[in-house]
């Protein structure tokens, strides 16, 4: 048990799956685990284990935003020992060429500032991805037959944005999507010399205004599920 997670020692298994809504957790854990058994549900953040294809996983809502992500991830890996790590979420589409229910794999994850800048000063560190999940997730998704984007993400503190300029600087410099917790995801597994990844799905576009219409999230949300398990296991 920690301060935000109540499972009991041995509860989370060494591959969590993280999506920031803790009833998309619900959901995935329905829908892609056996025996799914819930692990914690203190601040109605819930998690839940089971196995997918006999393999342990664990699905954990992380909340919205890097300072939520950050509290979740921390007690995994120090209290929990968790090992891989990968986070499925939504994101906005930055570019003409990606459309809303696209998935993208994010390489990268630029920012303007992470709960971890308090340790790096004046570093500009580049958070990226766990080479090997990368590869997999490319290869799991060509396997679910689903076409995806490999690339550089934005992961901002702000959903409500007020600074257009940004955005144009980003889509300018190939961004592919935002979205607001992948950065200190990646640089907490850095630190700890875990795996990382995360897989998003484009749920609105910031170029076209383009939306996925809530009745069919959950068919596009499952694809980047079945990636995740598979990378995480190949
Ligand atoms: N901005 C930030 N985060 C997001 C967005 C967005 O447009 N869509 C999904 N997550």
């Amino acid at each position: 048990m920690t301060f935000h997670i109540g499972a009991k020692d041995g509860e989370i298994a060494d591959t969590v799956l993280l999506p920031g809504d803790p009833y998309r957790a619900r959901w995935a854990a329905e829908n892609f685990l056996k025996d799914a058994v819930l692990v914690n549900e203190v601040r109605g953040m819930l998690g839940f284990t089971g196995t997918w294809k006999g393999n342990r996983v664990t699905i954990q809502g992380s909340g919205m935003g890097m300072p939520s992500l950050s509290i979740y991830v921390n007690e995994l890996i120090k209290d929990y020992g968790a090992r891989t790590l990968i986070r499925i979420g939504s994101c906005g589409a930055m570019q003409e060429d990606v459309a809303v229910r696209d998935v993208i794999i994010a390489m990268s994850a630029t920012s303007i500032s992470t709960p971890s800048d308090t340790i790096f000063r004046e570093l500009k560190f580049a958070p990226t991805a766990d080479y090997g999940l990368l590869e997999a997730a490319v290869g799991a998704a060509a396997k679910v037959g689903v076409g995806v984007h490999v690339g550089g993400i934005y992961s901002s503190d702000t959903f409500y944005d007020e600074r257009p300029d940004l955005t144009s600087e980003m889509t300018r410099h190939g961004i592919l999507g935002v979205e607001m917790e992948a950065a200190e995801l990646y640089i907490l597994a850095a630190r700890y010399k875990r795996r990382a990844l995360a897989v998003l799905t484009v749920s609105d576009h910031l170029i076209t205004g383009d939306a996925l219409p809530s009745d069919q999230r959950e068919k596009s949300f499952g694809d980047m599920i079945e990636i995740a398990l598979e990378s995480a296991f190949a």
